[in-house]
């Protein structure tokens, strides 16, 4: 089955053409550069910008495209504006070409990222880590899932954009910080959030911990803060996906989403897995961040639901059976 994805969700316009688990163009254009300005994402603007991207990325990424049989497109949850953009695109094109539509959750299609590296065996229990989403999801099949453990405040990747804002270090925050870390030492120590045998998450304690650090600390090395910030968020991500995968005796483990293309975290949950005997999955940074091709890819996974009308919302739960 060969999809055309459509992915417009937050701050990323993309296109992509993916072949059942082959991906045949991914087309993204970032709107970080107009976000930074403002230090986050303002979602008029992001909606403005999806317009104003969308028709290029789209001729891009089908140029040279085989025969398609479906269309795949982001509908929940996301910035409604956002959203409606490429479900309206998405919607003509299938219209237009007499095609299916598939409307995918976006946590689904970070969880079938997995699927350019390898189909998983399951259980697999994923660690989904972006902006807005922190999930330890257990996934039984595609179109199965379960939320084993959550955040209870802040999201990794928010934790990881309000510590850069703090220290200085600009937007997004999460490749800012890794990049500032290479060159830092152990030396300040942040707070984990939650202790104890938990596989839940608490980042809220920690941008209040930077915030203390950079105040009382006259000659404050960034470089080494930053490395206290890798240090404390990827700990506990790597630290309580593994005790997941042990309860639930996983048959892979996984990570997705923006912050799996933090590179210690990649190394981290991979030498943990190995380490307990656990195959580990992890796509290539750029199906990490926000990107068609996973959309597409979760369309090929179960291409029995195409839709008529899909609805945007800001929030709805993974399918489940
Ligand atoms: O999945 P994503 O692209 O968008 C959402 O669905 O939210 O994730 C974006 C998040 C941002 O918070 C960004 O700071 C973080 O992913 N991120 C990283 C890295 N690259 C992106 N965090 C840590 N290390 C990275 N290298
Ligand atoms: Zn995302």
């Amino acid at each position: 089955m060969t999809v055309l994805a459509i992915e417009t969700s937050c701050d990323e316009t993309s296109a992509a053409v993916v072949r059942d688990r082959e991906v045949l163009t991914n087309v993204v254009a970032s709107q970080v550069a107009m976000h930074a300005e403002w230090g986050g994402v303002v979602p008029e603007a992001a909606a403005r910008a999806h317009v104003e991207a969308l028709l290029p990325v789209l001729t891009s990424a089908l140029k040279g495209a085989p025969p398609l049989d479906a269309v795949a497109v982001t509908n929940r949850p996301g910035l409604v504006g956002a959203l409606s953009v490429g479900v309206t695109a998405a919607s003509a094109f299938a219209l237009r070409h007499d095609l299916p539509l598939y409307a995918i959750h976006h946590l689904e299609g970070h969880l079938a990222s997995v699927r350019a590296v390898a189909e998983p065996e399951w259980p697999m229990v994923a660690l989904i880590a972006s902006g807005g989403h922190t999930e330890i999801v257990r996934c039984d099949a595609w179109g199965d899932y379960r939320i084993v453990g959550e955040t209870r405040d802040d999201a990794a990747g928010e934790a990881f954009d309000k510590a850069a804002r703090l220290l200085g270090l600009g937007y997004p925050g999460g490749p800012a910080i890794s990049r500032a870390a290479m060159s830092g030492r152990p030396r300040y120590s942040l707070p984990k959030g939650l202790s104890g045998d938990t596989v839940e998450f608490s980042f809220s304690g920690l941008k209040t911990a930077v915030l203390r650090l950079v105040e009382n600390t006259p000659d404050l090395n960034v470089a080494d803060a930053a490395f206290a910030v890798q240090e404390a968020i990827i700990g506990v991500l790597a630290e309580r996906t593994l005790r997941a995968a042990d309860r639930e005796d996983a048959r892979t483990v996984a990570l997705v989403g923006g912050v799996a293309a933090n590179a210690r975290l990649r190394e981290k949950l991979g030498e943990g897995s190995a380490r307990d005997g656990r195959p580990f999955l992890v796509p290539p940074p750029d199906l990490c961040t926000d990107n068609a091709a996973m959309i597409g890819l979760a369309a090929t996974a179960r291409p029995h639901h195409p839709v008529r009308a899909p609805a945007t919302t800001s929030y709805a739960d993974l399918p489940s059976r």
